[in-house]
C-alpha cells in the first residue's frame, strides 16, 4: 500500500560535498600525506593510497553542478571552504580565493539554493600541520583568525554556518593517523583528547566570531557523526558498552558546546551492533551486522536515524540532517535507502521532532579520503576520464521527493 508522507512547509531538500573531495587542485595535509611513502599498516588496510588530483574539478565546474542540482529540484546545498586556499601560508590570506567562494555562494543563491557553508571539513593547511595540527595548543586561535578573515569578507552572504565537520570522529581518526602517516610513528592515545579539547575551543571561538560579523539571522552548528548503538541481545555487558560508546562517540562533544550552537547538524550513515567478545575485541562495535550492506560494507539500518533523532530532541534545537548516503556504484540500493531513511525521519517529525532539512551525501561522486575514488556516493555519476556528469536513476527519484515535498512510501 502507498502512503503519502508530507514534510513540513519550508523543509530543505539538498545535497552535500566537501572541498577536498570534489574541487581538485588543493594542497593541504591530505595532499601531503598522499605524496608521502605509504606506511605498511595502511597498505594492509587499503592496498594503496590514492591522490585526489583534480578530483571532480568542481572548482571550475560548480556552475554546471549547481545547474544539475537545480534541475533536480534541490533548494539547499552544503559545501566547504578550503582553509589551505584561503590561508596557504601562515597569516597570509588570499583574497582572490575568498572571492572564488563568494562566487560559489552567489551561484547558489542565483538558483534559489540556500547555501550551508562548512569552514573545516577534515583538511588543514600544510603550515598548520607542520605546527602539530590540532595538537598545537594555539590551534584554536589559528582557526579563529581564518574564520575572522572569512567573516569580515563574506559578512551577510550566508545564514547557515557549520564550523567543523564531525569534530569528534575527526579527532579519533585523523590526528592519530596524521601522526602515524607523516611522522611514521604510533601516537600517544592522549593526543586524541588534546585534539578534542582544541576542537571544542575552536568551535566556541568561531561561534563568537560568526555571530559578531554575520547577519542577525545567522545560525551556527557543527555536524556530528552520530550513530545508533544497539546492544546485541540486550545483554548487560553489551548495554554497558553501548552506553559508553554513545557517551563518547555521540554526546561528549555536543554536551560541551551546548551554549554555542543554534542548530544540530546530523550526519547519519549506519548503526553499530555491540557484542562483547573477548577473542574479537576489534569487532565489538560491528557496523556490518545488517542484512543489506553498502559497497563499503557498511550496514544499512534506516531505523537508526529515528532513534538518533529522538535522542537529539533533548538538546531542544532545530536539526538539519546534513549527510546521509551510501556507496552504491550500481545505484541498486540508493532510492530505497533514501525512501526508508525519509520514512523514519518523517515519523520523528510526526512525533514532535523539529527537523528542518535533509541533505543527501553526495551531489556527485567524489574522492573518499583514505579510500580513493572507488566508493560511489553520488546521485550524479562522474566519469573521471572525461569529467562528464550523469544523474543516476536515484537522482530523479530524489528529485520527485524534493519537488513535491513529500514521500510516497510503499509499505
Ligand atoms: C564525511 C564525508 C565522507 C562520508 C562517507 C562523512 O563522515 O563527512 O567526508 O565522504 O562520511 O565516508
Amino acid at each position: 500500500m502507498n502512503k503519502v508522507l508530507k514534510f513540513p512547509p519550508g523543509f530543505l531538500w539538498g545535497t552535500a560535498t566537501s572541498a577536498y573531495q570534489v574541487e581538485g587542485g588543493n594542497k593541504n595535509d591530505w595532499w601531503a600525506w598522499a605524496y608521502k611513502k605509504t606506511p605498511v599498516f595502511i597498505l594492509k588496510m587499503e592496498k594503496k593510497v590514492s591522490k585526489a588530483g583534480k578530483a571532480c574539478d568542481h572548482y571550475n565546474r560548480y556552475e554546471e553542478d549547481f545547474d544539475l542540482a537545480k534541475s533536480l529540484n534541490q533548494n539547499a546545498h552544503r559545501f566547504s571552504i578550503e582553509w589551505s586556499r584561503i590561508e596557504p601560508e601562515e597569516g597570509k590570506f588570499n583574497l582572490e580565493e575568498l572571492n572564488h567562494y563568494r562566487s560559489v555562494i552567489q551561484a547558489l543563491k542565483k538558483r534559489n539554493i540556500i547555501p550551508f557553508v562548512t569552514l573545516h571539513h577534515f583538511s588543514n593547511p600544510i603550515w598548520f600541520h607542520k605546527k602539530g595540527s590540532w595538537l598545537n595548543k594555539n590551534s584554536s586561535d589559528y582557526f579563529k583568525r581564518y574564520v575572522e578573515f572569512v567573516m569580515k569578507n563574506l559578512k551577510e552572504e550566508v545564514n547557515f554556518w557549520i564550523t567543523i565537520n564531525e569534530p569528534l570522529f575527526y579527532a579519533f581518526w585523523s590526528p592519530v593517523l596524521e601522526k602515524a602517516y607523516l611522522r611514521s610513528k604510533w601516537p600517544n592515545p592522549l593526543d586524541m583528547f588534546r585534539a578534542i579539547k582544541n576542537l571544542i575551543q575552536a568551535h566556541k571561538k568561531a561561534y563568537e566570531v560568526i555571530h559578531k560579523f554575520g547577519s542577525k539571522d545567522v545560525k551556527i552548528g557543527i555536524t556530528s557523526f552520530y550513530t545508533y548503538n544497539e546492544p546485541y541481545q540486550n545483554k548487560l555487558i553489551n548495554r554497558g558498552l553501548a552506553w559508553i560508546g554513545d557517551y563518547f562517540l555521540n554526546k561528549y562533544f555536543l554536551n560541551r558546546i551546548k551554549a554555542h550552537q543554534d542548530f544540530l547538524g546530523l550526519d547519519y550513515y549506519h548503526h553499530y551492533l555491540i557484542k562483547f567478545d573477548l577473542f574479537r575485541l576489534a569487532s565489538i562495535f560491528n557496523m556490518s551486522a545488517d542484512k543489506e550492506l553498502s559497497d563499503m560494507g557498511w550496514g544499512i539500518y534506516p531505523k537508526g536515524i529515528y532513534h538518533v533523532l529522538k535522542e537529539l530532541q533533548k538538546y531542544q534545537k532545530p536539526v538539519y540532517i546534513l549527510e546521509n548516503g551510501l556507496a552504491d556504484a550500481r545505484d541498486e540500493k540508493r532510492a530505497k535507502f533514501i525512501a526508508d531513511h525519509l520514512y523514519w525521519i518523517h515519523k520523528a517529525i510526526e512525533e514532535g521532532g523539529d527537523i528542518r532539512g535533509y541533505f543527501h551525501w553526495s551531489l556527485i561522486d567524489n574522492f573518499e579520503w583514505d579510500k580513493g575514488f572507488w566508493p560511489k556516493f553520488g546521485l550524479i555519476e562522474i566519469d573521471y576520464k572525461t569529467l562528464k556528469r550523469k544523474p543516476r536513476p536515484s537522482a530523479f527519484y530524489y528529485a520527485e521527493i524534493c519537488k513535491n515535498n513529500q514521500l510516497i512510501f510503499n509499505s
